[in-house]
């Protein structure tokens, strides 16, 4: 898409490939896969967590290769934030494809407790392969994986119910295996593994951008605001207008002209503050203040 800025050179895509190059060098992502096959040798169970405003562009499809042979559970984390009738299309997605999933807010620890029944479900296999040959007890071994920012510090925090894994995300960084004791015979690996995002696709970097899953300070916040007010006019009419008081009418520059106008942002001179506005969009969007916003539904993505 193509928006007339004004001012503003397009170089949105150019900028986002830059800003996730640098977060990951080819170098970064080798020792990352590496790390994560060295892992995966210990474990019976991938938990895998995916940000269920967009399943999609925060999974990497190569942890299926990597992690074939073991019980895959697909958490939809940060479901707090994601429109509650995609969360169950999406859901119902994954399952059809033969992942167990449960949607999760790590932050204040919706979904933890059915968690527990469903490791032991999906490891039924494992735990029955035990018991023929004559081992008892053996606890089941599970790592977390997921993308940076997808939330797998706060979700072992939560899970595990006390602060073993610093959140924030360090990707890289290398410990000694530890292992978190869980109740009802499960472990858990405390260093997630880290999976990179998909480069080749725009539309990921872009989807990623949005919920603030790429660094903020080298993008055109402005550029992005401009695709996330068309998204949101297509798929969640009337939530902009509700929330700024403005009308969603014209094109995107005028829409975030009226936010811009209706939260007061000024430069010297009366001119409108369009990266301030960009910024606020952004964070209302981020922290659910705009309501429960999915930006890729099943089927549609
Ligand atoms: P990572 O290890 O995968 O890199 O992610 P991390 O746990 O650091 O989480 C990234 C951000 O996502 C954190 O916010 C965290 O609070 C937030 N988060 C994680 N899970 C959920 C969830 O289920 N729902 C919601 N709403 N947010 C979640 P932050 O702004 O970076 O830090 P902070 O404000 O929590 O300090």
């Amino acid at each position: 898409m193509v928006y007339d800025f004004p001012g503003k050179e397009n170089r949105i895509f150019e900028r986002l490939k830059y800003s996730m190059n640098v977060q990951w060098y080819p170098g970064h992502m080798t020792k990352a896969k590496r790390q994560m096959q060295e892992d995966i040798k210990l474990i019976d169970l991938i938990i895998e967590l995916v940000d269920a405003r967009v399943p999609l562009s925060s999974r990497n499809p190569d942890i299926d290769e990597l992690g074939k042979n073991k019980a895959r559970l697909i958490l939809l984390n940060k479901a707090d934030l994601a429109d509650e009738r995609q969360n169950e299309a999406w859901k119902a997605y994954f399952q059809e494809k033969g992942f167990f999933v449960v949607k999760v807010d790590s932050r204040n620890g919706a979904g933890m407790k059915a968690i527990q029944s469903v490791i032991q479900e999906a490891c039924k296999e494992k735990t029955e392969r035990d018991r023929r040959r004559g081992i008892k007890n053996r606890p089941i071994r599970a790592m977390v994986v997921g993308i940076p920012n997808v939330g797998k510090s706060t979700f072992i925090n939560t899970f595990a119910g006390k602060a073993c894994a610093k959140t924030g995300n360090k990707p890289g960084v290398t410990k000694g295996k530890q292992w978190i004791r869980l109740n009802k015979g499960v472990e858990l690996l405390d260093t997630p593994g880290i999976l990179w995002p998909k480069f080749e696709d725009q539309n990921v970097g872009i989807r990623l951008a949005y919920v603030g899953s790429i660094k903020d300070d080298i993008l055109n916040m402005e550029e992005l605001a401009l695709g996330l007010i068309d998204y949101l006019r297509v798929k969640y009419p009337g939530v902009l207008a509700a929330r700024c008081q403005i009308s969603e009418e014209g094109t995107a520059v005028e829409v975030l002209a009226a936010i811009a106008k209706a939260r007061g942002c000024l430069k010297k001179g009366e001119e409108l503050d369009y990266a301030k506005a960009s910024s606020i969009l952004f964070e209302e969007f981020r922290s659910g203040k705009l309501g429960r916003i999915t930006l890729e539904w099943c089927g549609e993505a």
